[in-house]
């Protein structure tokens, strides 16, 4: 695999066009975004869009997003209705994904047969450059095989990946560090189908907005799969106590023979439990988690993670924590 370094306000066309070089040929390259490092493919191209499914270990009815780097293309593979448009108009380029009805050229592959697709302008200037120069809409999941956390640096995707892609272009961590919102515009009110840094709060300024719950998973089929999970056990522990529990819940896991790992704000570190921590506030707390589940994961058989409060991006935060593991409120 190649590895293309830049910094991250750095858009080196003399680099950026390998890469793009790669995708038009159909080849797959790992990307940063704002949210998370990307596993992108010419979205048009159905074979390149097949070969994602296969390296990541996808299931093929779990659909792409579409990532643009022009208002221009909404047009040529989607059909915006007014909802639409004024999200993008508000949100684009930024950590919004808006689901609206397709157009002919996207194949059935990226839309996972659907007769929508899923459409969004990263802010990240690499990722917007590299999109230009491949002169192509990208396709791109998470570039983690599936089931693993998503990347948030470089390092993630050669571990989940090595070889088996072209190239990755590595412009260090994350900023937001977990996955785009989702919005379904096809539907009034608008459904949050995955949370994010665009937050409910933000949406419901514009619009009426109802949140899919995990559970009802016909909509994004991408949510019913177990995500986001080291192989470590996950027990999440939220409320007033949930430091002084934290500390007694490992000690517990320490005696039954087995290795915890703490993840938390600004954790005790002079206990020896190996522990990550996680900032000291939500925004530092989303751009580590994913990282910190895959450094415990290497030392520890069980992570206890402190949860959050489910306002602004802790909604993204909880969201991603229920789907690695169990949540207990004390
Ligand atoms: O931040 C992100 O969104 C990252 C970066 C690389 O852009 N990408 C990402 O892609 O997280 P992925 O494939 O891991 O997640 C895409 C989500 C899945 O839950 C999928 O089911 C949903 O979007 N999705 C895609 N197309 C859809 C559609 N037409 N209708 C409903 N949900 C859709
Ligand atoms: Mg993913």
């Amino acid at each position: 695999m190649r590895v293309i370094r830049l910094r991250k306000d750095d858009t080196d066309d003399a680099k950026l066009r390998i890469p793009a070089e790669i995708i038009r040929k159909g080849g797959l390259v790992a990307f940063p975004t704002e949210t998370v490092y990307g596993l992108g493919a010419d979205a048009l191209n159905e074979r390149a869009v097949r070969r994602i499914f296969e390296v990541k270990g996808r299931p093929d009815d779990n659909p792409l997003i579409v990532h643009i780097s022009d208002f221009e293309e909404i047009y040529r593979i989607a059909k915006p209705n007014r909802v639409a448009l004024k999200l993008i108009d508000e949100f684009f380029p930024g950590p919004l994904t808006v689901v609206m009805e397709k157009r002919e050229v996207v194949p059935d592959a990226t839309t996972g047969g659907l007769k929508t697709v899923a459409v969004r302008m990263p802010s990240h200037k690499v990722a917007l450059r590299l999109i230009e120069l491949s002169g192509t809409p990208i396709s791109a999941p998470s570039a983690n095989r599936s089931g693993r956390p998503s990347p948030t640096r470089a390092e993630h995707v050669i571990e989940d990946f090595g070889d088996e892609i072209e190239c990755v272009v590595d412009a260090g961590k994350t900023e937001i560090g977990l996955e785009s919102t989702v919005v379904d515009t096809t539907v009034y009110p608008i459904e949050i189908l995955r949370p994010g840094a665009v937050t409910r709060e933000m949406l419901e300024e514009l619009f009426d907005v109802r949140v899919v719950k995990t559970s009802e998973v016909a909509r994004s089929p991408g949510m019913k799969y177990r995500h986001y999970s080291p192989s470590a056990d996950v027990v999440v522990i939220v409320g007033r106590d949930a430091r002084w529990e934290i500390a007694r819940l490992a000690e517990k896991f320490r005696k039954m023979g087995r290795n915890p790992g703490i993840a938390a704000m600004k954790p005790d570190l002079s206990i020896d439990i190996p522990s990550y921590d996680l900032g000291s506030n939500l925004d530092q707390y989303a751009e580590r988690l994913f990282d910190a589940f895959r450094s415990l994961d290497r030392s520890c058989d069980v992570i206890i993670v402190e949860g959050v409060e489910e306002k602004g991006i802790g909604a993204a935060i909880m969201n991603r924590l229920s789907k690695a593991g169990r949540i207990y409120r004390v």
